[in-house]
């Protein structure tokens, strides 16, 4: 069986945006709903549409803005996605791995994925900031079923500490600095793009899961596939679905996302910066 994509698919888009830039970003992030302001504080940035870049996917969601920014962000060479792709925008598993296997081939080592996400765990308020300790995924294939490209990665790969304690422990001691305090749980992937019903949050919940939501696990297990570390953190925009007696609206949840945002920022800053 041939792979749709293979190394060369992927390095026709970074060697695009790598003749764009005169550097290679160590870090990278992966924004998602409302949390794309976070890429303005990139300095000397070089912007692209996703829309250009060969063999890349098209953001489809209006919160997403759809543009890769290359630049500084405390101090450090970064790439900021600001906008990702989900499996309920139609993509399915084994698109998802492109973007983050593009900015392997940038250089990127440190993969930061943001979120909005529901709140299972009722001890959880929204604009909570979750960092991910690790997710539950028993929904379809991995991203990396198919024949290995053994360029990013080996067939079998570990993945017990694939939200890499290293940055958590970063991410705590950044946040006590700044002064902001963070959960710390289990993200469940759900492949919206409804959300949940309260049934499947009770079920969730029974299953070890802290918070829901559609996105960033493919993007880690692709990460984890090429030897990236990763921190994941979600911004709690609201309660999951039967917590509370009324309904989920994208409404509250853009407006956390946007009461939030600075003080996203802020942590996000103080982590690139200390990153190793
Ligand atoms: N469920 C799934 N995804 C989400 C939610 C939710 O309650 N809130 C924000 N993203």
């Amino acid at each position: 069986m041939k792979n749709r994509f293979d190394y060369d698919y992927f390095k026709k888009s970074a060697d695009y945006i790598l003749d764009k830039i005169n550097f290679r970003p160590e870090v990278a992030m992966i924004l998602g709903s409302s949390l794309g302001a976070l890429a303005e504080e990139i300095e000397n940035p070089i912007v692209i549409d996703y829309k250009d870049i060969p063999n890349f996917l098209i953001s489809t969601v209006q919160s997403h803005a759809g543009k890769l920014i290359l630049g500084e962000l405390s101090g450090k060479k970064v790439a900021c996605m600001s906008g990702r792709f989900h499996f309920y925008e139609g993509y399915d598993f084994e698109q998802l791995v492109i973007p983050v296997r593009v900015l392997h081939l940038l250089g990127v080592k440190t993969l930061i994925l943001t979120n909005a996400a529901g709140a299972v765990n009722t001890s959880y308020r929204p604009g909570d900031i979750m960092i991910i300790k690790d997710h539950i995924k028993l929904m379809g294939a991995s991203p990396m079923r198919g024949p290995n490209i053994g360029e990013f990665g080996p067939r079998f790969f570990d993945v017990s500490d694939m939200y890499t304690r290293e940055l958590r422990d970063l991410a705590k001691k950044c946040a006590d600095k700044i002064g902001i305090s963070l959960q710390e749980g289990v993200y469940y992937f759900c492949p919206g793009p409804q959300f949940e019903t309260p049934s499947e949050i009770r079920a969730i919940r029974i299953l070890g899961g802290d918070a829901v939501g559609m996105s960033t696990v493919t993007e880690a297990l692709t990460a984890a596939h090429c030897g990236m570390k990763v921190l994941g953190l979600s911004l709690i925009t609201n309660m999951a679905a039967g917590v509370l007696d009324q309904p989920i609206t994208t409404e509250e949840v853009d407006e956390i996302g946007a009461l939030v945002s600075a003080k996203f920022r802020r942590l996000i800053s103080e982590i690139v910066k200390e990153i190793d």
